[in-house]
């Protein structure tokens, strides 16, 4: 490799360079609308193995394969029924994956085994123009380390990847800030895997929609594990309103320097403008408007950001649950594996 490994996607050649290492088995970190993908060929099994072993997932998790028109979704599921077709028409390019039974052209190593294959269209022209460059869907998890918070920048993929992958085409910052929505398609609806991009609401206006109940890890909803998008540093989730939890904090600092001999050094993760915040050694306002779409845009970019302050906590704050809200929510829960504030120091 003789070019920089970080390199501008504003740049054609730029990306007609990512696209030939792609074609010669090679990885290389893309932008999407919603987070940074990892991508291979997704028919270059040795190249989608490349993906699993930098990420460090586990094989039992299958990734979503990357489309850059409708017409290619031909070659990877068994049928379109007319639902799926809908879903694509009112919503690709953008941050919607749909699961449907695979054909054999998609190797099993990219679905885990699994006889489903998740799709997707993107949005961004980067990615867009990567994929038709290589001529082949790119299979790409987000990419970060398994388990960490997801990258919406260039420099977070090089901060977690680093040399491992053949090269990251810088796109900016990522314009929805959460994963894609992943829906399986059923004969009377639609279930909802994980939320994203693409709110709950907007879905029920084309089918009716249940929200996956199985068991996390389950064999149809493989990466849906409860830890996931973790910071290193200890994450908390406040389940009660922020003033509440001001009147009891004092008890709590009290306890832990009692414990440890300190006050504990603490970050806040604040969904709108905070006045008074004396206890914390530094908050991040996800939005000052308090406007969902907002919040989602800069959620991991400032978890990352307090995760690198070596502090003892991190404690973040519950955004409604509606819309993409639900979305914010799955992944603070999920970064917090379930832990409120509450539950641990009072
Ligand atoms: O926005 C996104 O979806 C980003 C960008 C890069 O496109 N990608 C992403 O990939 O978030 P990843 O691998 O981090 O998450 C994919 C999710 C996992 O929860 C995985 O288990 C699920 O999609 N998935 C993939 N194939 C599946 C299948 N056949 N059945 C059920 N779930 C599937
Ligand atoms: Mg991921």
């Amino acid at each position: 490799m003789n070019f920089a490994r970080v390199f501008s996607g504003n740049n054609p050649d730029n990306i007609k360079k990512a696209a030939e290492l792609l074609r010669e088995g090679g990885v290389v970190a893309f932008p999407t609308e919603t987070v940074y993908g990892l991508g291979a060929d997704a028919f270059n099994s040795k190249a989608v193995c490349r993906v699993f072993e930098i990420k460090k997932r586990p094989s039992f998790d299958p990734l979503i394969v990357h489309v850059c028109d409708k017409d290619s979704v031909q070659k990877l599921w068994k049928q379109v029924p007319p639902l799926a077709k809908q879903l694509m028409d009112t919503f690709w390019p953008g941050p919607l994956t749909l699961v449907l039974p695979k054909t054999d052209l998609v190797p099993d190593v990219v679905t885990s085994g699994l006889d489903t294959v998740a799709v997707r269209m993107p949005k961004h022209p980067v990615a867009l123009k990567l994929i038709e460059l290589l001529a082949n869907p790119i299979a790409a998890p987000s990419a970060n380390l398994f388990g960490y918070t997801s990258p919406t920048s260039a420099s977070h993929v090089k901060e977690d990847l680093g040399a491992s992958v053949d090269a990251v085409l810088d796109g900016g910052d990522c314009e929805v800030g959460v994963e894609s929505t992943v829906v399986k398609i059923e004969k009377d609806g639609l279930v909802l895997l994980r939320p994203g991009g693409i709110t709950k609401e907007q879905l029920e206006k084309i089918a009716p929609v249940k929200i996956f109940s199985g068991q996390a890890s389950s064999p149809e909803s493989p990466g849906l594990i409860e830890s996931h998008y973790a910071p290193w540093t200890p994450f908390f989730v406040l389940d009660k309103k922020f003033e509440i939890f001001l009147k009891g904090a004092e008890k709590m600092v009290q306890a832990y320097q009692i414990q440890k001999g300190r006050p504990p050094r603490m970050g806040f993760l604040a969904f709108g403008p905070k006045a008074d915040m004396p206890l914390f050694e530094s908050v991040e306002v996800l939005s000052a408007k308090e406007d969902l779409y907002e919040a989602a845009s800069t959620l991991f970019q400032a978890i990352r950001k307090l995760d690198k302050m070596n502090l003892d906590m991190i404690i973040a704050e519950s955004v409604p649950e509606k819309g993409i809200g639900l979305a914010i929510m799955d992944r603070l829960k999920r970064a917090s594996a379930g832990k409120t504030i509450e539950g641990v120091l009072c």
